[in-house]
């Protein structure tokens, strides 16, 4: 059998190149299309898809989410979780993040592909649960990433244990583009030899190495690859999905992917792409490899919101100062993968080391709370003495942190009974708060009728 191929073009193709903005439109007008290509799954949904509906483009992601369900009768639709944080950027309690589970499910989603920024997998075990008990299938991902203590060794452990947590398959998350070839066709081996589960790699072009990553990774038996469709793929990006159909037809790795009906949707997505380098949405900068990453294993994302924190500053000439920062901070925090929440709670530490010109003299709250324990276990040991520089004599939890939480939903549910129109909207206003809010009282003004007809 071949290789698999699940489409990120719908989720990470444009969270990487253009801050998430495709229109529920724009991503159902290929769907038709994609649902009968001969894809694995395709990635449709996730926290910034989420977050970037609400925020920016005035839509219910609920809705995307139904409407392509509606449409792909062939194919299964696959979101990113981030473990106990859900799509959000705190620990949940664990109502909430099961209640999560379940209405994704059954407003479409097949695979929840869930992950938990410091691989620590007590924060995954009240999803996994929960994807099981609605009928999901439940993939992990284990957040790559390169350090002392992130050996091939560790995560073929890490493999081992997901798969007793439940997994039905295990993803090989590189967000930050960072994984050798070498080391790639090591880890999947590593994997495949020590666990029965089908194993999916998930990477990013941003270091200009992935292509040659993915191959070796194919060679070594990986089951499942991540790309993109040729608009939305290269750069920051995942690698493109017609390249890879191409190259490997007629061997024993062919995806038979319908090379017509790629085509098809790619031709409406170069329309999306024209019109976002038109509007400045996307800058170009980011369509081409940057091997700047590789000397700092800084994901892509991290790089332009490291830029952006600087400029707003006035402090732009002191990128490289920040870019070396990152990996001591890292280490002082015992080595947390690059990832949501933590590549940003890093890159502002980094900052702030920098331009206050004292290490650690201005910390951010959720770094405190990272250093009382409040997001799990740090893969290696946190530096003691900066720990207590940052905390001073507070206690440091050892259980998982969201034991420490009280269940939320029924609250949230009675506390807005009168704007939230379902268990969806509760959800909405849980993970984003305000901004789920504001939308939703639009929504429900909008929807009263002005006028009246009365019929004779
Ligand atoms: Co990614």
């Amino acid at each position: 059998m071949g290789v698999k191929i699940t489409e990120t073009a719908l989720r990470d193709g444009h969270q990487s190149l253009f801050a998430t903005r495709m229109t529920t439109d724009e991503v159902l007008s290929v769907l038709p299309e994609l649902d009968k290509a001969g894809y694995h799954a395709i990635e449709v949904w996730g926290g910034a898809t989420f977050d970037a509906c609400l925020r920016f483009l005035n839509e219910d992601p609920w809705e995307r989410l139904r409407k392509a369900k509606a449409i792909c009768k062939n194919t299964k639709l696959q979101m990113l979780f981030r473990g106990q944080n859900i799509l959000g950027y705190r620990h949940y309690a664990d109502d909430v993040v099961e209640k999560f589970v379940e209405k994704s499910i059954k407003n479409g989603i097949d695979i929840i592909r869930v992950f938990d920024a410091l691989n620590d997998i007590r924060n995954l075990k009240t999803a996994v649960v929960a994807t099981k008990k609605y009928g999901g299938e439940c993939q992990i991902a284990l957040s790559y990433t390169t350090s002392p203590v992130h050996t091939v060794e560790y995560y073929v452990n890490l493999a081992k244990e997901v798969e007793a947590l439940g997994a039905d398959s295990i993803c090989i998350k590189d967000m930050a583009g960072v994984l050798l070839p070498t080391t790639a066709y090591e880890l999947v081996k590593g994997i495949k030899a020590n666990t029965k589960l089908p194993v999916e790699l998930h990477s990013h072009c941003t270091g200009g190495l992935i292509e040659m990553t993915y191959l070796k990774a194919i060679e070594a038996g990986v089951d499942i690859i991540d790309t993109a469709l040729s608009p939305l793929s290269g750069g920051t990006s995942q690698p493109c999905t017609e390249s890879f159909n191409y190259a490997l037809r007629g061997t024993e790795y062919d995806p038979k992917l319908d090379e017509n009906l790629l085509n098809q949707a790619a031709n409406k997505l170069a329309k999306v792409k024209a019109r976002a380098l038109e509007s400045g949405l996307l800058n170009p900068k980011v369509l081409s490899c940057n091997p700047e990453i590789l000397k700092y294993q800084v994901p892509g994302g991290m790089l332009s919101n490291l830029i952006s924190q600087l400029k707003q500053q006035g402090a732009s000439d002191r990128l490289e100062e920040v870019l070396k920062e990152v990996p001591n901070v890292r280490k002082d925090m015992g080595y947390p993968p690059l990832v949501t929440p933590l590549s940003q709670m890093v890159g502002t530490q980094a900052v702030l080391n920098v331009l206050s010109g004292e290490r650690y003299k201005m910390v951010p709250k959720e770094i405190t709370d990272y250093c009382l324990g409040k997001y799990g276990k740090a893969p290696a040991e946190i530096n003691e003495e900066i720990r207590r520089k940052i905390i001073g004599d507070q206690p440091v939890i050892t259980h998982r942190p969201a034991d420490d939480l009280a269940p939320e939903f029924a609250e949230l549910k009675k506390k807005y009974k009168g704007v939230a129109k379902s268990d969806e909207d509760v959800l909405s206003i849980a993970l984003f708060g305000d901004v789920a809010l504001k939308f939703i009282n639009q929504r429900n003004e909008d929807a009263i009728p002005t006028v009246l007809t009365v019929e004779a």
